[in-house]
């Protein structure tokens, strides 16, 4: 078996110019364009790469950003001065606290200063609750960014076992939720499972969100599975791979996504999203 390569540049792509189109639609009828707050605290080089790319892709489509970089020796009140004096800026619609933060700043604590309603990445307790409750509103973009994936491969959710490994905030505990929203049985692996080969043999559906290259064995994966790499990690000789040994899974499974190229822009685009969402919200109040 080969596998079909999820295309996630093309999807994402696909979406970019849709949230542009409903934009300057907006702007036509008189409508503000969105607007999106970012936030970036100290110099960590992988952060600002993300920050760039979501940045770039919100001029793209017409989203006004504002980004505030702040020293890495700011105080965490000082940074909560700032989104509350965000979450009252009627010309802002989703604020983006990039992670992760300096040791000396709580982020929990920031998180949850973010208004809900402006909490286009979905991680305040109050959307993940809504998550947890089957009653979602704003949803965290890279689980929500996976789910939009597999929904373009008719990914049939009901009757499936889905194996998701790494259980972080920010992907692999709403990944979990999304999907046994969306009907499939769902496990979720971590640092202390034992026998993780055993896990993922069983999945129709492996998603991995890690950040350990080829933690995941290519023989491991049960023919036909559809393979979800959220990983990514730049090797020493500078080529980017995720976690899933990919050259032999994709041998064995029917759907795999590739690193870079799969889940990274599906992430970007969903924040556009998000903040388009969230300025919606905002107009029907
Ligand atoms: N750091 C790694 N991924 C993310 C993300 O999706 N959002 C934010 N704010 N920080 C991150």
């Amino acid at each position: 078996m080969t596998a079909q390569i999820i295309d996630g540049k093309a999807l994402a792509a696909d979406i970019r110019k849709d949230v542009a189109t409903e934009i300057a639609d907006r702007k036509q009828r008189g409508l503000r364009a969105p607007g999106l707050a970012v936030i970036l605290v100290g110099d960590d080089a992988a952060s600002e790469v993300y920050v760039r790319n979501k940045r770039q892709a919100c001029e793209e489509v017409g989203i006004l950003s504002a980004y505030h970089p702040l020293p890495a020796s700011i105080s965490e009140a000082e940074v909560k001065t700032l989104i509350e004096r965000l979450n009252e800026d009627r010309t802002v619609d989703g604020i983006l606290l990039q992670l992760p933060l300096p040791d000396h700043i709580n982020s929990d604590t920031l998180i949850e200063t973010i208004h809900p309603e402006k909490d286009v990445d979905g991680f305040h307790p109050y959307n993940l609750g809504r998550l947890a409750q089957r009653r979602p509103l704003l949803r965290p973009c890279t689980p929500l960014g996976v789910m939009t994936l597999l929904d373009n491969i008719q990914f049939q959710y009901k009757d499936k076992h889905a194996v998701i490994i790494g259980a972080s905030n920010i992907v692999g505990r709403p990944m979990a939720l999304e999907l046994l929203l969306a009907g499939s049985t769902v496990t979720v692996c971590h640092r202390f499972t034992k026998n993780l080969a055993e896990f993922v043999k069983q999945a129709d559906l492996v998603v991995s969100a890690v950040g350990k290259p080829e933690l995941i064995k290519g023989d491991w994966i049960k023919l036909g599975a559809t393979v979800i790499d959220v990983g990514i990690y730049r090797l020493k000789d500078g080529t980017l791979t995720g976690d899933v040994e990919y050259k032999i899974a994709s041998e064995r499974a029917a759907w795999i996504t590739p690193v870079p190229g799969g889940v990274g822009p599906m992430t970007v685009a969903t924040l556009l999203k998000n903040t388009l969402s969230a300025a919606l919200l905002k107009d029907s109040v």
